[in-house]
C-alpha cells in the first residue's frame, strides 16, 4: 500500500519476565545514558549464492526502465525493504505436512518507477521458481536480497504479479535489540512466528518495511490433529484424513513484521467482542480451559480503547498463547502473541500487557512507523495505553512512574539505535511524553487527537513529525512545543499538573 511521504510491558514493575527482555523492567537506566549517534545495522549481508532457473532465456529489453533499489533507506536498518514499487497484496501458502516447509508467495506490486529488474527480501529458503505475470522469471540471492529480473519490462501504471515457489526450514535471525531470534521458529511442539523488527523475511518474500503496508491472505495446511492460526478472519478450513488446511485473511493493511502465523496443538475459542469484532483466542488444547478465563478482561478493554482510541481498526482480536517461555508479548496483528505461563501471573501484570498488546493495534499496527526510528509511536502509545489502564484499576499512577523516571535520565524517545529501539527511553519515555500532552491540553482533547492520529493515518505509516503537525494544528503551538520538547530535548521535562 502507499506510503505516505512525509507513534510490553510497559516498564512493569511486577513483570520482570516480560519487561526484561524488551523494556528491562525498571532497570531501564542502563544503556539508557549513552548518547549515540543511530548507527545503522546493516542487515543486507555479503554471501552471494546464485541458483539457476530452468527459466525461459527471453531477451530482456534493457531501455528506458531501470532497476528498483536494494533498500528503503531505513536510519536504522540499512539494506531493509526495497524501493521501486509498492507491493498491494500478499497471497502466502505453506504446506507443513513434510519435513521441509513448501512454500508459495504471490506479490501484487505496483511499480513506482518502471522495472526491469526489482528485489524482494528473503533470507534462507531454497528459491526453485519465480514467475512474473507468469512467464519465468530470472533470479540470484545476495544476502537477504532475492533479484527478480522479469522476462518482460514492468512499465508504470500497471500492476505485476509475482510469484515465488521456495521450500526449506526457515532460519531465525539474531535481533539486534534483544529479546529473542526474530522470524518463524520451528519448536518441537509446533510453529510460532516473532518478527519484530526484521524477521519477516525469514518466511515469505517481501517489501519487509513497515513503510510499504499490504493485505494478506495466509492459507496453511498442517497433518491432521494440528490447527494454524493468522491474522484476520478464517474464510476456510478444511479436513482430510491426513491433513487440515486453514486459510486466514487480513483485508486491512498490514505491516510485514506483523504477519503471523502459529501452528500446534490449539483450541480456537470464538466469541464476540463490542462492535462486532470477532474475538479468538488460540489456547493449548489441554490449557485452554485453565487459561481463557485471564484473557475475561478483553471486551471491557475494547470497549475502554474504543472510546478514548476511536473504533478498534480491524475486524478480529485475539490472544495466542505457547507453552514455550518467551520473555516478551507482541502484537501480532488481530494476534498477540503471549506465553501459557505469562497468562498465570497475577491477574493486574496480565492485564497490563494485555492492554499494551491490544493497544498496540491502533498504534504500531493500524497507524505504523514510517522508519524503525518512530519506534517510541509504537511503544510510547501502547504504554501510555498500559499505564492508563493500570491506574484506573487503582494501580501504579503516572506521578509515580515519572518520579522513577526521573533518576535514569533518559535519552529522548526519538533518539535510538538498533540495540536500543526498545528500552525505557523508548516506553517509559515515551509514555510521560503523551501524558504531558494530555495534561495540557485536557482528556476531552486528548483523546479526541488521539483518535484523530488513528483516522488520519490509520492503513498507514507516519512520522513524529507528522504528529507534531496535528497538534499544531488542532491544539495550538504550545501544545506542540510541550510535545516536541518531550520527544527531542536531552533533559526531560517536569510532567505538568494533573487539569483539574
Ligand atoms: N513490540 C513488543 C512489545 O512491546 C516488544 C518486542 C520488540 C518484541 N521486538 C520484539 C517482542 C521481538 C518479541 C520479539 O509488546
Ligand atoms: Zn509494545
Amino acid at each position: 500500500m502507499a506510503r505516505r511521504p512525509h507513534l510490553l510491558l510497559s516498564l512493569l514493575t511486577a513483570s520482570a519476565l516480560i519487561a526484561g527482555a524488551c523494556s528491562r523492567g525498571d532497570d531501564a537506566s542502563e544503556g539508557a545514558q549513552t548518547p549515540q549517534e543511530p548507527t545503522p545495522t546493516t542487515v543486507a549481508s555479503d554471501a552471494t549464492t546464485t541458483s539457476t532457473t530452468e527459466a525461459t532465456t527471453t531477451t530482456l529489453q534493457r531501455l528506458a526502465p531501470g532497476p528498483g533499489g536494494d533498500e528503503v533507506g531505513d536510519p536504522l536498518f540499512a539494506g531493509l525493504g526495497n524501493s521501486g514499487y509498492d507491493a498491494l497484496s500478499y497471497d502466502i501458502t505453506l504446506n507443513l505436512t513434510g519435513e521441509e516447509l513448501r512454500a508459495t508467495t504471490v506479490v501484487v506490486l505496483e511499480p513506482t518507477v518502471p522495472l526491469n529488474e526489482f528485489n524482494l527480501d528473503l533470507v534462507g529458503m531454497e528459491v526453485d521458481r519465480v514467475t512474473v505475470n507468469s512467464q519465468a522469471a530470472n533470479f540470484t540471492r545476495t544476502g537477504r536480497e532475492l533479484v527478480i529480473t522479469p522476462a518482460a519490462n514492468i512499465p508504470l501504471g500497471t500492476r505485476a504479479t509475482v510469484t515465488v515457489e521456495y521450500r526449506g526450514t526457515p532460519t531465525t535471525i539474531e535481533d539486534p535489540s534483544g529479546p529473542i531470534d526474530l522470524g518463524w521458529h520451528t519448536e518441537s511442539w509446533g510453529t510460532f512466528v516473532a518478527s519484530e523488527p526484521l524477521g519477516g523475511a525469514t518466511w515469505f518474500p517481501s517489501n519487509d518495511h513497515p513503510s510499504d503496508k499490504a493485505t494478506f491472505r495466509i492459507t496453511v495446511t498442517v497433518p491432521a490433529g494440528q490447527v494454524a492460526a493468522g491474522p484476520g478472519v478464517l474464510i476456510d478450513r478444511q479436513d482430510t484424513s491426513e491433513a487440515s488446511t486453514f486459510v486466514w485473511q487480513m483485508s486491512d493493511p498490514m505491516a510485514t513484521y506483523l504477519a503471523s502465523v502459529v501452528t500446534g496443538d490449539f483450541a480456537i475459542s470464538t466469541s464476540s467482542g463490542p462492535d462486532a469484532v470477532t474475538i479468538r483466542n488460540v489456547l493449548p488444547t489441554d490449557d485452554a480451559a485453565r487459561l481463557l478465563p485471564a484473557l475475561s478482561s478483553t471486551n471491557e478493554m475494547l470497549e475502554e480503547f474504543s472510546r478514548i482510541f476511536g473504533p478498534y481498526p480491524f475486524e478480529s482480536y485475539g490472544v495466542v498463547a505457547i507453552p514455550q517461555p518467551l520473555t516478551f508479548a507482541l502484537e501480532n496483528q488481530t494476534l498477540s502473541l503471549f506465553d501459557t505461563q505469562f497468562l498465570t501471573l497475577r491477574r493486574r501484570t496480565v492485564e497490563n500487557v494485555l492492554a499494551h498488546e491490544l493497544a498496540h493495534q491502533w498504534f504500531g499496527n493500524h497507524v505504523s512507523p514510517a522508519e524503525w526510528d518512530e519506534i517510541w509511536l509504537n511503544e510510547g502509545f501502547a504504554s501510555w495505553a498500559d499505564h492508563y489502564w493500570t491506574e484506573l484499576d487503582g494501580g501504579t499512577t503516572f506521578e509515580e512512574r515519572a518520579e522513577r523516571a526521573r533518576p535514569l535520565n533518559l535519552r529522548p524517545p526519538t533518539e535510538v539505535t538498533p540495540a536500543t529501539m526498545f528500552d525505557a527511553t523508548v516506553y517509559l519515555r515515551g509514555a510521560l511524553t503523551l501524558e504531558a500532552l494530555r495534561r495540557t491540553i485536557g482528556d476531552g482533547n486528548f483523546f479526541q487527537l488521539l483518535q484523530a492520529w488513528s483516522d488520519t493515518y490509520g492503513g498507514s505509516s507516519a512520522t513524529t513529525e507528522d504528529l507534531l503537525d496535528l497538534i499544531r494544528e488542532r491544539e495550538g503551538a504550545e501544545a506542540a512545543a510541550v510535545v516536541r520538547a518531550w520527544a527531542f530535548d536531552d533533559i526531560m521535562p517536569e510532567l505538568p499538573p494533573r487539569l483539574g
